[in-house]
């Protein structure tokens, strides 16, 4: 097995393994090693039924559940819930995955949960001709970049997560909130595997700074989104068709850029659970 950085902001491509196969233990943990280096893994070339990838992903924690209603899922389609297919493909009217189409900010999956996920696993079946690409922030750099006061503001401060499926956009939180997953969560973690502090703030999901005024929050969110900015603790991933991306859930957030309508883009993805998160 091979490891070899994909950016110098983060990622690595593992080469000499075959995810169709069952792993041995060593090259597990190898692997294990190598995503709390690099956060980010890709495996090229892969051919993987449902049923591998799932087996993959569970060799790094106990698979989470997908609970999608049954008034949104596709008629004529299996449903497993251990998979969620990301994709704008439409059967009988209703679409078959998940996150159908266009650009979606920066975010943590699962953020607004009270145990937010510990990895997502998303491997590429069909990509449109351009665009569709996924990029990833390294939030670890994104801590490390901010300046010793912002550093001293955020220190013990709390943020509400809060999420709407059917939006791609933030939640207007000047109403009810109780209909939609929402969650306070640290602005800094502590990352339980690594013990390295990342920021965990994300301009999707993350809404206001608790227990401070409204424009102090606003203001000092959007000091705090300008990581999304920085190129130097961003990379961008071009898929290819076969591609097993792996990331690190609690370290990174990504966003995915927009591709052009009427061309199809389907990838199927599985999440390991993870746990509460603790600054
Ligand atoms: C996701 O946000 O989990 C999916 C990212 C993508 O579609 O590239």
């Amino acid at each position: 097995m091979e490891v070899v950085p994909l950016s110098d902001a983060l990622g690595a491509e593992i080469r000499g393994v075959d995810l169709s196969r069952p792993l041995d233990e060593a090259t597990v943990a190898a692997i294990g090693r190598a995503w709390e280096d690099h956060i980010v893994l890709l495996f090229r070339g892969q051919e993987l039924a449902e049923d591998r990838q799932i087996a993959f992903a569970s060799r790094f924690g106990e698979i989470a559940a997908r609970s999608r209603p049954p008034e949104r899922r596709p008629e004529g389609v299996d449903y497993n819930d251990a998979v969620m297919m990301v994709s704008n493909v439409k059967r009988n009217g209703r679409y078959v995955g998940s996150l159908p189409d266009g650009e979606m900010w920066f975010h943590h999956d699962m953020c607004y949960d009270p145990a937010p996920s510990r990895g997502t696993f998303l491997y590429a079946m069909q990509l449109p001709s351009t665009g569709g690409d996924t990029l990833f922030a390294n939030m670890y750099r994104a801590y490390e970049a901010l300046p010793e006061g912002v550093r001293d503001r955020i220190r013990g401060r709390r943020a509400l997560q809060i999420y709407d499926y059917a939006m791609r956009e933030q939640v207007d939180i000047s109403g009810d909130i109780a209909k939609y997953k929402h969650h306070v969560q640290p602005v800094t973690i502590s990352h339980p595997l690594t013990g390295r502090r990342a920021l965990y703030v994300n301009p999707l999901i993350t809404a206001r700074i608790e227990d401070m005024a409204e424009t102090e929050s606003r203001e000092l969110l959007a000091e705090l989104f300008r990581f999304t900015e920085n190129s130097s603790l961003i990379y961008t991933h071009r898929w290819q068709v076969g591609d097993l991306l792996m990331w690190d859930n609690w370290s990174s957030c990504h966003a995915r850029t927009d591709f052009p309508a009427g061309e199809i883009r389907m990838l199927r993805r599985c999440v390991i659970k993870g746990q509460a998160l603790h600054e």
